[in-house]
């Protein structure tokens, strides 16, 4: 299934490995706020450390525009990662030049050293050969665990495996084995469910999931397009007008397994304490907006739920940030969490929705990668992964 060299496929002792995590955290007042994704990278970490490698992290944080920005340095995460670690842990303060080569040089079998923001630098976006080869410089072997970097061809996410032996990390590995076997072969009945503000984000992912996915449940303010498309008045809900053609095709092709919500929870205003109330999926009156998926939905989506094999969910069904509008949400929080399916869940405010609601620990496998585990299920190559090595 994975058909790439993993990082303990190859002889990594005495060798100085660079891996290409991803730190993209959030930070506030230099501290990290939520570190899922860096305790994702310690088993790679820890395994090269173990095997007497000596580790140089790199990622990228933010998006950055102008140069070296203070509010994006990758500092508060090797000050975290030291913390998670229990060892001291070493930071350049460039990514590439003459700091980072002689931090990189010192450095020991069992140590490690984080580098600074990789998108400081013109060339990382760009995927410049010759920062490539400036961040190679820095090592003898290339590890990819960045797994939420991995749909996008940069220096140190892609450019960088043509200059070294170019390996998987452990996370990269389990990422792709879960989202790879769910789009390749899954365990039926396959349900999707999808969810979040706009269908444009996701025609990609609606269209190749309509095709493997025995049922693609709709929810949250994706939804509403496709209301609008089948010809109802959808008040003051947010539309995708320039996805309308796309809904009316996507429905036409797609009805036998498409499913929208039953009914929904309307609001006189986008605030919590506004006025509300359920209604079956129609008309929406003038001065209203959907905010939610409905109880009904919410039962016809946990029975699907209930029933299937493997379970993939992205996006929201509502506006689960004000409380009043999170009932659909943490409905179908709880249904793939209750549900025997192997459940696969990707997206920021999915994972949110479920550490809220503390069911995490009940799903199979929680992804680090909004946009990485999106382009998998939309059936694309990640140049990430395409860049290491075959087996
Ligand atoms: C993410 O958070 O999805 C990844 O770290 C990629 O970040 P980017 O969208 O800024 O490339």
């Amino acid at each position: 299934m994975f058909d790439k060299k993993l990082v303990s496929d190859i002889d990594v002792n005495g060798k100085k490995a660079l891996v290409r995590v991803d730190f993209n955290v959030p930070i506030k007042d230099g501290h990290v706020e939520d570190d899922t994704r860096i305790r994702a990278a310690l088993p790679t970490i820890k395994y090269l450390l173990d095997h007497g490698a000596a580790v140089i992290l790199c990622s990228h944080l933010g998006r950055p525009k102008e140069g070296p920005d203070p509010k994006y340095s990758m500092r508060p995460t090797a000050d975290h990662l030291s913390k998670l670690l229990g060892i001291p842990v070493g930071f350049s303060t460039e990514a590439v030049g003459p700091v980072a080569e002689a931090a990189a040089q010192s450095l020991k079998p069992g140590e490690v050293l984080v580098l600074e923001n990789t998108r400081f630098y013109k060339g990382e976006t760009k995927n410049d050969p010759e920062m490539a080869k400036q961040l190679a410089s820095l090592a003898d072997i290339y590890v990819n665990d960045a797994f939420g970097s991995a749909h996008r061809a940069h220096a140190s996410t892609e450019g960088m495996a043509h200059y070294l032996p170019a390996v998987a990390g452990f996370l990269m590995e389990e990422e792709i084995k879960y989202l790879g076997q769910a789009i390749a072969d899954p365990k039926r009945p396959f349900v999707a469910i999808l969810g979040g503000a706009k269908i444009s984000d996701k025609i990609g992912v609606i269209r190749n999931l309509l095709k493997l996915a025995d049922l693609v449940l709709i929810g949250g303010g994706m939804a509403n397009t496709f209301f609008k498309a089948q010809g109802y008045p959808t008040g003051d809900s947010l539309v995708d007008e320039e996805a309308l053609d796309t809904a009316r095709e996507l429905l036409r092709e797609g009805s036998v397994r498409l499913r929208l919500p039953v009914d929904v929870v309307i609001a006189d205003r986008f605030e919590n304490d506004a006025a509300s109330k359920v209604m079956e999926t129609g008309p929406v009156p003038d001065g209203w907006r959907i905010l939610d998926i409905g109880p009904e939905a919410v039962s016809a989506y946990a029975k699907a739920i209930h029933g299937a094999g493997t379970v993939v969910w992205n996006g929201p069904m509502g506006v689960f940030e004000l409380p009043n509008f999170a009932k659909g949400t943490f409905g179908v929080a709880k249904a793939v969490a209750e549900s025997n399916a192997i459940s696969i869940v990707g997206g920021g405010d999915s994972v949110a929705a479920l550490n809220q609601s503390g069911l995490s620990a009940k799903i199979t496998h929680i992804s680090t990668g909004g946009g990485a585990s999106l382009e998998m299920l939309e059936g694309l190559t990640l140049p990430g992964v395409a860049a290491l090595l075959d087996k």
